[in-house]
């Protein structure tokens, strides 16, 4: 049997492959490498040593996507990361999120069921969680108040996998909510790549040591924090890798159902926790000015993994060390 991976040329996509692989599994991918390149499936099986079947196509072409079922029928399972996420961005183009995110989701689940696949994983995220109604964010948190298109898309595909679900009990659905993946494999071949300047605190860090960005901005600190600076449960993308493969064992042995899991580590880390950790990791120096709070972001957010190692026997055990030093082996390795 194989599992279908769109998405998988990602950051997080080509990361969960290489588990996949390493575990034995049959994996065949899908990207249009919008927000990632050709050479991720070379690493990919250096990494692995193992082949995968591949296709260069865009999951909203209904009639590509079909012939890839056709192509394959041994396909049972499918990892959704494919979509766009760069939250800065989706407040520009509200019309690009919507159409891709959730249009591709709706292509996906429809060629699916027309197959009769309905083993599927959905990357979401802890933003669903909106201004955070407790800390630590458990799975039976409200959710809902998304500051921004990208949060609304995961929001919204939470809400069609529930309605399908409920409209046919024989799908098989695991929701995965990420926390703040970060960190990279630990050969240094596959990493994150954020096309232009990085949005996110721990590549733009990388940056700065690396000194391609003259300083880091440290957005606020005057939030109700232990330092002021925003507080946020960082995981490695490793870690959260194996929470996938866990996720399809959980599918493969039960029937049916809908399943939500956080992949946290159930720490939060303050920007400045950040910066100390991985000049501490690095050696590197990591210049920072405090700069004025961004809009849409909230003081703290981290969460209660405990249901996914109780129903998934997942935990993640990578250090903030090993976060620190496999982005900077990352970047060294890629370095223009
Ligand atoms: C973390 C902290 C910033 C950059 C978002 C999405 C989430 C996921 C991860 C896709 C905050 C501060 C950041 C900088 C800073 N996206 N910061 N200077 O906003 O928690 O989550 O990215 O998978 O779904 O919501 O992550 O890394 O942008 O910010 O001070 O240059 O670092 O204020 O406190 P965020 P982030």
């Amino acid at each position: 049997m194989s599992v279908l991976v769109t998405g998988g040329a990602g950051f997080i996509g080509s990361h969960t492959v290489v588990e996949l692989l390493n575990a034995g599994e049959k994996v065949i991918i899908i990207d249009n490498f919008y927000n990632s390149k050709p050479s991720v499936l070379e690493a990919i099986k250096t990494i692995t040593g193992k082949d995968f079947t591949f296709y260069e196509i865009d999951y909203l072409d209904r009639k590509a996507l079909e012939r890839v079922f056709e192509e394959n029928p041994d396909i049972d399972s499918v990892i959704n990361f494919a979509g766009y996420k760069a939250v800065g961005e989706s407040v520009k183009k509200p019309i690009e999120y919507y159409t891709n995110n959730i249009s591709g989701a709706l292509v996906l689940l429809d060629t699916m069921r027309k197959y009769h696949v309905k083993k599927f994983v959905f990357s979401s995220s802890a933003t669903v969680y909106g201004e955070p109604e407790r800390i630590p964010l458990t799975e039976d948190c409200k959710t809902g108040g998304t500051t921004n298109p990208y949060g609304t898309t995961k929001l919204f595909i939470e809400q069609i996998l529930k309605d399908i679900y409920a409209s046919d009990n024989s799908w098989d659905i695991a929701i995965l909510r990420y926390f703040n993946p970060v960190g990279a494999h630990e050969s240094g071949l596959i990493g994150e790549e954020p096309q232009g300047i990085p949005n996110n605190l721990m590549p733009y860090i990388a940056r700065v040591a690396a000194g391609t960005l003259h300083e880091l901005s440290v957005f606020g600190n005057d939030y109700d924090t232990k330092d002021g600076t925003g507080v946020r449960d960082y995981i490695h993308v490793v870690d959260l890798a194996k929470g996938h493969l866990k996720a399809i064992e959980k599918l493969n042995k039960e029937k049916s159902g809908l399943y939500i899991y956080n992949l946290g580590t159930g720490v939060g880390y303050s920007v400045l926790d950040m910066v100390k950790a991985f000049e501490k990791a690095t050696g590197k120096k990591v210049p920072y000015k405090i700069a004025p709070r961004r809009e849409g972001d909230i003081a703290t957010c981290y969460s209660d993994p405990k249901k996914a190692k109780e129903e998934l026997g997942w935990e993640a055990t990578k250090t903030l060390e090993d976060m620190c030093k496999d982005s900077w082996h990352y970047i060294e390795k890629h370095m223009q």
